[in-house]
């Protein structure tokens, strides 16, 4: 078997042990003294503010995210939508250069799709009154459609701080960046981190990886500001080459993943955002990461015999 087979396979075992009640009592209980805490500012946002500052002082940009995703109750998306204007209002109040993503799952989607929008509605605007841009994750498959539409429908209202995130492993996405174009969107491109079936999803990193070039370079092309939101040095290095200007991208890595990486782009006069969430929420963000490199459950797992 080949490693590449043998990570695809751990990466399957991962996504299927994570949806196990057991597993996720055990790892909930002590995972984020096991090492959650990697990639995870904490569970409160007084734990996050001194990270985000932190990252701000070595030279970083960040953004951050309140955990949670999958809301299916109506007042739960109320409290959200408090805490993302806390979240903005401390952000401001402390001076931090950082932003903020969320998912449209934590603000209601799965409930009604005009209620994650006016929830969204009503942090971009407050975002606005506060000079802060709001970005929206992407998340599994069948949200992509609603969640174009819902960034749509926002740029369509004149907002204009607001951004969202094309996976490279959809096949779909090529022709939605062809369709997003006329906007002048400010879009993240990631490769993906969720486990699809092949039918709506590329399987082989190679194909991943060369979609994600293809659409780097559309975008550089058309003069669209791109955030690169990989770990993935060679693909950095060629959009590096490929853009006109510094300013035409932003290189955005996940907090906990190449920490090294992040500092020396930064020394280097590259524009770098790290990307800090924090929550008691953080069970599937966590099991996600685990899944993009089956070798992090060794970190966990070493974190474990040591105790
Ligand atoms: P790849 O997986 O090929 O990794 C390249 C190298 O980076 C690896 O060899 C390894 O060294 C290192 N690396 C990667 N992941 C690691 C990890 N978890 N732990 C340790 N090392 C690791 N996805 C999504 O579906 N929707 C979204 O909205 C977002 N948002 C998002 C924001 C930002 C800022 C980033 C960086 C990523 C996302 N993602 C995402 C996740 C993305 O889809 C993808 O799963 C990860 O970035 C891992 O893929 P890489 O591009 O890093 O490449």
């Amino acid at each position: 078997m080949t490693a590449a087979a043998a990570n695809a396979g751990l990466r399957r075992v991962i996504f299927a042990a994570a949806d196990s009640p057991r597993v996720r009592r055990l790892v909930g209980r002590y995972g984020m003294k096991l090492g959650a805490a990697r990639f995870v500012a904490g569970e409160t946002l007084d734990e996050a503010v001194p990270v985000l500052r932190r990252l701000n002082g070595q030279g970083l940009a960040t953004n951050t995210t309140l955990l949670g995703e999958a809301v299916r109750d109506r007042a739960e998306t109320e409290r959200v939508v408090g805490e993302y204007i806390r979240i903005l209002d401390r952000i401001g109040d402390e001076g931090l250069r950082c932003n903020i993503a969320l998912k449209l799952t934590h603000l209601g989607l799965d409930i009604d799709e005009e209620l994650a929008l006016a929830n969204l509605r009503r942090l971009v605007e407050h975002a606005r009154t506060r000079g802060n841009f709001v970005r929206i994750d992407m998340e599994q498959a069948p949200y992509v459609d609603a969640t174009l539409r819902t960034y749509r429908r926002l740029r369509a209202d004149g907002l204009e701080n607001v951004g969202t995130v094309l996976q490279a492993y959809l096949h779909r996405t090529e022709r939605d960046l062809e369709e997003l174009l006329p906007l002048r969107p400010n879009l993240r491109i990631v490769k993906g981190a969720y486990l699809e079936p092949p039918e709506v999803a590329m399987a082989r990193k190679t194909d991943v990886d060369a979609a994600y070039a293809r659409l780097v370079d559309r975008m550089l092309e058309a003069r669209a500001f791109v955030a690169v939101a990989t770990h993935d040095e060679r693909l950095i290095a060629r959009a590096v080459r490929a853009a006109p200007s510094r300013d035409a991208f932003q290189i955005q890595m996940l907090y906990g993943v190449r920490p090294q990486l992040q500092l020396d782009l930064a020394r280097r006069g590259y524009d770098v955002l790290v990307a800090t969430p924090f929550g008691p929420d953080w069970y599937p963000y966590l099991m996600r990461r685990l899944g993009e490199r089956p070798a992090n459950l060794l970190f966990l797992l070493r974190n474990v015999l040591r105790r």
